[in-house]
């Protein structure tokens, strides 16, 4: 059975973005392969979290996997902190990775220029750590998306040169992996780039998020004033309305909405409305379990040890391969 492995970072509440552009394919995954699901909370230290902080946003992203129904008897749910076989791997594959080649990534050139300040070496390596967590299962399915994609061209790389250098075949390729026919790219509401923590609050919709912020953040949506003319091309920030639509709402749904567009009828007003609506039934399931999870402290320790301990089995095999390999041998 293939190997899947994908996490997320501890930076706070999940939101539409990291669900539909990831936890919908674990969920499904999750009764298909052998899933290894953990919280990057190695990765969120590069923004220098308060150790408050971090231990609330590692325990809210663990609660929302489980309220979004990562199921731990099916898949195994881990901190990465708590698998340091991790860190080690990750040790071994800086000492192949090209200061050029981690300049060059495109996360790294976005974050210098969104923290000039803090241009730290786990910045730059940022890539090499993501490759360590995805071989250190020897995965081949890492379902993420669109703004992932180098990291895994990134982690293929890095997997190969091991290889390579050591002469043997011991990592396999991993793939970025979406269920659908492309991997997803969804937007926010301040009618530029994609949905994220760092474009600001009220361009994420959170799955924590009750009704009454949601219907505020989408009546706030950047618009236009309306279209000029019959079917012409949609600007970008309604373009991304409708991209938000066609993932919350029915089909019916948007093609009612885009013919009034297209026959300039549409108001605005009416869209954000129907559109607030989806996504609050959308999300509602998830939004009603997270209290009630969050309020188990002895489910969500359980849930935490008995992942580590699994992923700990299968990082450790891994590890001791790998020392082999390298020539790291006992006398
Ligand atoms: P992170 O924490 O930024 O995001 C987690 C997942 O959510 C997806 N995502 C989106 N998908 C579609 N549209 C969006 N607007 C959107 N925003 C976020 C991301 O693509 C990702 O799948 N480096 C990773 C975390 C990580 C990781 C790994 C992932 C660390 N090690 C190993 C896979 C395998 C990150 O920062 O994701």
């Amino acid at each position: 059975m293939e190997t899947v492995v994908s996490g997320i970072r501890s930076t706070g509440n999940l939101h539409l973005g990291n669900y539909y552009g990831a936890i919908q394919n674990f969920i499904k995954m999750q009764h298909e392969y052998n899933c290894y699901f953990f919280i990057a909370d190695l990765h969120s230290l590069t923004t220098h979290p308060t150790p408050e902080n971090l231990h609330n946003s590692v325990k809210q992203v663990l609660v929302e996997y489980l309220a979004a129904g990562i199921d731990p008897e099916k898949a195994t749910i881990y901190v990465q902190s708590d698998v340091p076989e991790i860190s080690e791997l990750y040790l071994y594959l800086n000492m192949n990775a090209y200061l050029g080649e981690l300049e060059r990534s495109t996360s790294f050139k976005d974050k210098v220029r969104a923290q000039p300040d803090n241009v730290n070496a786990g910045l730059l390596t940022y890539p090499v750590l993501m490759a360590a967590d995805i071989i250190i299962h020897k995965a081949t399915k890492v379902p993420v998306g669109k703004d992932q994609e180098q990291h895994l061209e990134m982690a293929r790389t890095f997997g190969n040169r091991f290889n390579r250098l050591y002469n043997n075949d011991y990592f396999p390729e991993p793939f970025a992996f979406s269920y659908g026919e492309s991997l997803v790219k969804i937007p926010g509401l301040d009618g530029k780039g994609k949905m994220g923590k760092s474009e600001g609050e009220a361009n994420a919709i959170f799955l924590a998020d009750a009704p009454e912020v949601i219907r505020k953040k989408v009546m706030r949506a950047v618009t236009d004033s309306g279209p000029t003319q019959e079917n012409q091309q949609k600007p970008q920030e309604i373009q991304n309305l409708f991209d938000l639509m066609k993932v919350v709402s029915l089909e019916e749904t948007v093609q009612y909405y885009d013919h009034a567009y297209n026959t300039m009828s549409i108001r605005y007003g009416d869209l954000k409305k129907q559109l607030a609506e989806d996504m609050i039934l959308a999300t509602a399931p998830i939004r009603e379990k997270i209290n009630d999870i969050a309020g188990d402290a002895g489910y969500i320790r359980k849930v935490a040890r008995l992942g580590a301990e699994k992923a700990r089995e299968s990082a450790s095999k891994t590890l001791r391969d790998v020392r082999e390999i390298i020539g790291f041998r006992s006398f």
